[in-house]
């Protein structure tokens, strides 16, 4: 067949993803406290990485733009933001970035190069797949939470040997086997790097991480997160010794190369730090109990222990249509599809929220259960 416009190709690209159960459609949503409303169906949400639901904090709207930091956009706000997460991580010094997103790919780009050896988790983030990518280094997957696979493919040879992992898998919702990742790590003399995106502000002891949790904290050479997920805010950052964020200053494209995050942004995510958030640790640790005994009562293989609990349907379309069921009985549990997860692991991902009440997950559990009787 003869293309008439030189972009028709996106088409036929377009209809093959259509046919694989694998097309997405931006849909506009309004987000408040527990619930979604979309197209004036309001639903319970339980898509929400805003784990701790600290409510919104008010804050000082100041000018809202300058440049990126390097110019003239380093706002002393960043200074009291960057030491306060340091100590929360217990590291020399912190760099935030944009995003979190860009966090990885600044901060792995550049502490890896060509001759290092990367070993990553083959459930790793996509923004880490990238950073790696972007790295030169040669990158080794390791099978998930394998220590065999990953003692075996750590004896291949590097200058530098790194080793990422995320802290609670974003789409499994499982913990990393750190503690024996940082015992193998440190035999190797390798580098240790963990994206704690869906651990930092949530586990371990006032909300200080995965490695908090698991007792490793110093054993972690650099610690990567975001501010958009159990803080509730906007950002990411990375935290580590202070040659690490001096090379990240200075190499970071996603740094050094994107404006800076308006100063308001900083001030929210330094408010929230300051919140009470041991309370609502302590409310999304109940929801999570009670969500997961619930779902388990139905008869659902449940086998998270953190507040991402995964059911797993296998199949685009069965997922497509579960998904559909949850959304006509006020349930919003969006399926999580290939690239996300690999293909035929389709899965509603729930994410628990401090934000629900006991109401709200009776209710949930409630057409959880009809939906059981209905896919079995
Ligand atoms: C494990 C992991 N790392 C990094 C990110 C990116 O974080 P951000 O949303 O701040 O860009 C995500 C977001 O989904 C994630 O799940």
């Amino acid at each position: 067949m003869i293309s008439k416009h030189k972009l028709d190709f996106i088409d036929s690209e377009l209809v093959k993803i259509k046919q694989n159960n694998l097309y997405r459609k931006l849909r506009y949503g309004k987000v408040e406290k527990a619930h979604i409303t979309i197209n004036g169906k309001k639903l319970l949400n339980l898509c929400s990485n805003d784990y701790l639901g600290i409510h919104p904090t008010k804050i000082q709207f100041k000018q809202l733009q300058s440049s990126s930091r390097l110019v003239s956009g380093n706002d002393e706000s960043y200074k009291k933001l960057e030491d306060t997460l340091a100590k929360h991580k217990s590291k020399q010094n912190s760099l935030v970035y944009p995003t979190g997103y860009m966090a990885n790919l600044g901060a792995i780009s550049s502490i890896a190069k060509r001759g290092d050896l990367i070993l990553s988790d083959e459930l790793n983030h996509a923004s880490i797949i990238e950073s790696c990518k972007l790295s030169d280094a040669k990158v080794l997957i390791y099978r998930h939470n394998d220590m065999q696979d990953l003692q075996k493919k750590l004896k291949q040879k590097g200058k530098n040997k790194i080793i990422i992992t995320e802290g609670i898998f974003s789409m499994d919702g499982d913990f990393s086997s750190l503690k024996q990742i940082t015992e193998i790590s440190e035999k190797a003399k390798a580098i240790t790097i963990i994206d704690d995106a869906h651990g930092d502000f949530v586990i371990g002891k006032d909300g200080k991480g995965t490695p908090n949790y698991f007792n490793v904290t110093k054993k972690i050479d650099l610690y990567i997160s975001s501010l958009s997920k159990g803080l509730g805010s906007f950002g990411g950052y990375v935290a580590s010794q202070n040659n690490v964020i001096d090379l990240c200053v200075n190499k970071s494209k996603s740094f050094i190369y994107t404006s800076a995050l308006p100063s308001f942004l900083i001030d929210y995510s330094l408010k929230r730090f300051e919140s009470n958030r041991e309370k609502q640790r302590k409310r999304l640790e109940k929801n999570t109990i009670q969500l997961s005994k619930g779902l388990k009562q139905i008869g659902y293989e449940i086998n998270s222990k953190t507040h991402i609990i995964p059911i797993i349907i296998g199949s685009e379309k069965l997922a497509m249509a579960f998904g559909k069921f949850l959304f006509s009985n006020g349930v919003f549990a969006q399926p999580i599809r290939y690239p996300t997860v690999p293909k035929n692991q389709a899965r509603l991902r729930i994410s628990v929220t401090a934000w629900l009440s006991k109401a709200d997950i009776e209710k949930t559990l409630e057409i959880f259960e009809k939906a059981h009787t209905k896919f079995g």
